[in-house]
């Protein structure tokens, strides 16, 4: 059996329908036709098939055009097929059609049983997820995908799971967050959390946070491969050689480190509490791994002497005082917040300087109307949602970390589904390293 472009065209309407909003949402034929360079015409004939065999139905009206007659799970490939090709006979040999007791007509005849048995067996959902996964981006749509989202909401349920989603996170996933924060606010959820699984949407080290502080629950990383550079710039050996250094001085490292780094920190900290967290050591010198920008900002208000680790965020680090003033040229009403992990000169320069929550309240609370912000896109979409009449303005170079960019929908389906990528930490770290982030949520 060879498809013919009937049943392709079909196919492809068909889940152009789902994308659309499937059963509530009907959608015109010159849109599809429009997307597919086909003609509208060609796509009407093909429809008055479908409606006939009682796959799709068509509604009147200014708003009108064709929903699918029954949920994509109860549509079956096979029912397209038989509608749309002329035979399904699906394989034969020469020799078959010369006579009528050819002896490969039995093979054939199972042969053609496996075919339809195997397309009886797939459904207009499946399709529609497989093409999701393929990354067809005309399937997927513009916004988020129905779908695909109730299935990630049964298998959350299903498996008793709770999604924790980092406000530099797309925004298809920010909006299936059962919580959406900073790196401190989700470190601390993830502990008052009653589900068994935490499905992370954010980067490694974030994950690992939850792991440590919910050892006997399920962590899953939906992409494996999401890290964070800046934490990859110091390993657990390079932090040991300089405590042999520095003997006397305390270590504080940032949230963004990995579990082996927290190991062997006194405490960690993250950007929205790093001066206190200093504070608290009462120290006379620290070291401070691994990013350098935060490092200067944190020993701007302390009096201990701050030894830095030469790391950076390059999300950060590029944001820089020319961009900020370009931006602050065309908009001179707005008030300029960045995040602690851009470089000193910036930091100085804007009004505030705060964690990704920061500028969330901050952005709720302030009476101002427009604000120029110094982080990634992620949080500037949440805002903007979450303040419409208000401003927001990036740099002209978007900053863009492209691991927080990794997890889309049908990861957070594949991890819930599959439950990967689990999150696992040798003991003997996790004891050292849950001990340096629980001292820090006690004292911040
Ligand atoms: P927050 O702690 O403000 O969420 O920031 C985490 C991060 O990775 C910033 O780049
Ligand atoms: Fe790491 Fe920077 Fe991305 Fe945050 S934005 S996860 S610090 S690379």
């Amino acid at each position: 059996m060879k498809l013919s472009t009937r049943s392709r065209y079909c196919l492809r309407a068909l889940l152009e329908i789902i994308c659309n909003g499937e059963d509530n949402k009907p959608i015109a034929l010159i849109k599809i036709a429009m997307r597919q360079n086909v003609s509208e015409k060609y796509l009407e004939q093909l429809f008055i098939i479908l409606r006939k065999g009682g796959i799709v139905k068509a509604s009147r009206g200014v708003k009108g055009g064709y929903i699918l007659n029954k949920r994509p799970e109860e549509i079956y490939l096979g029912d397209i097929l038989r509608l749309t090709e002329l035979s399904m006979e699906t394989v034969s040999c020469k020799n078959c059609d010369e006579v009528d007791d050819c002896m490969c007509r039995p093979y054939w005849d199972d042969f053609s049983h496996v075919i339809l048995d195997y397309v009886d067996s797939i459904t207009l959902k499946d399709m529609y997820l497989r093409s999701v996964e393929a990354g067809d981006k005309k399937v997927e749509g513009e916004t988020t995908a129905p779908v695909l989202v109730d299935e990630i909401m049964r298998l959350k349920k299903e498996r008793n799971a709770v999604l924790l989603v980092h406000n530099y996170q797309r925004t298809e996933i920010q909006e299936i967050a059962d919580y959406l924060g900073d790196s401190l606010d989700l470190s601390k959820r993830a502990t008052q959390l009653k589900e068994e699984v935490i499905v992370f949407c954010g980067v490694r080290f974030m994950a690992e946070s939850s792991k440590l502080l919910s050892p006997h629950k399920t962590v899953l990383l939906p992409r494996l491969e999401a890290g964070c550079p800046m934490a990859d710039m110091i390993t657990a050996e390079e932090l040991r050689e300089m405590k042999e250094e520095y003997p006397k001085a305390k270590v504080v490292c940032y949230v963004n480190t990995s579990a082996a780094v927290k190991a062997e920190s006194d405490i960690c900290c993250t950007s929205a509490n790093v001066a206190k967290v200093i504070e608290s050591l009462k120290a006379k010198q620290i070291i401070f791994v691994p990013d350098k920008n935060l490092a200067d900002f944190a020993g701007k208000q302390t009096k201990s002497e701050i030894i830095p680790w030469y790391g950076y965020c390059y999300v950060h680090e590029f944001i820089r005082l020319d961009d900020i003033k370009e931006q602050e040229r065309l908009h001179p009403q707005a008030i300029i917040v960045v995040h602690p992990e851009v470089r000193p000169e910036v930091a100085d320069y804007a009004d505030y300087v705060l964690s990704t929550n920061g500028m969330v309240k901050l952005a709720r609370k302030s009476s101002v109307q427009e604000f120029i912000i110094g982080t990634e896109e992620g949080l500037v979409e949440r805002i903007r949602r979450e303040n419409p009449s208000k401003k927001f303005y990036l740099p002209k170079r978007k900053p863009l970390c492209s691991n927080m960019k990794r997890t889309r929908l049908i990861d957070v389906f594949h991890s819930l589904r599959d439950m990967k990528y689990t999150i696992e930490l040798e003991e003997e770290i996790m004891n050292k390293a849950r001990e340096s982030l629980e001292k820090m949520i006690k004292i911040a």
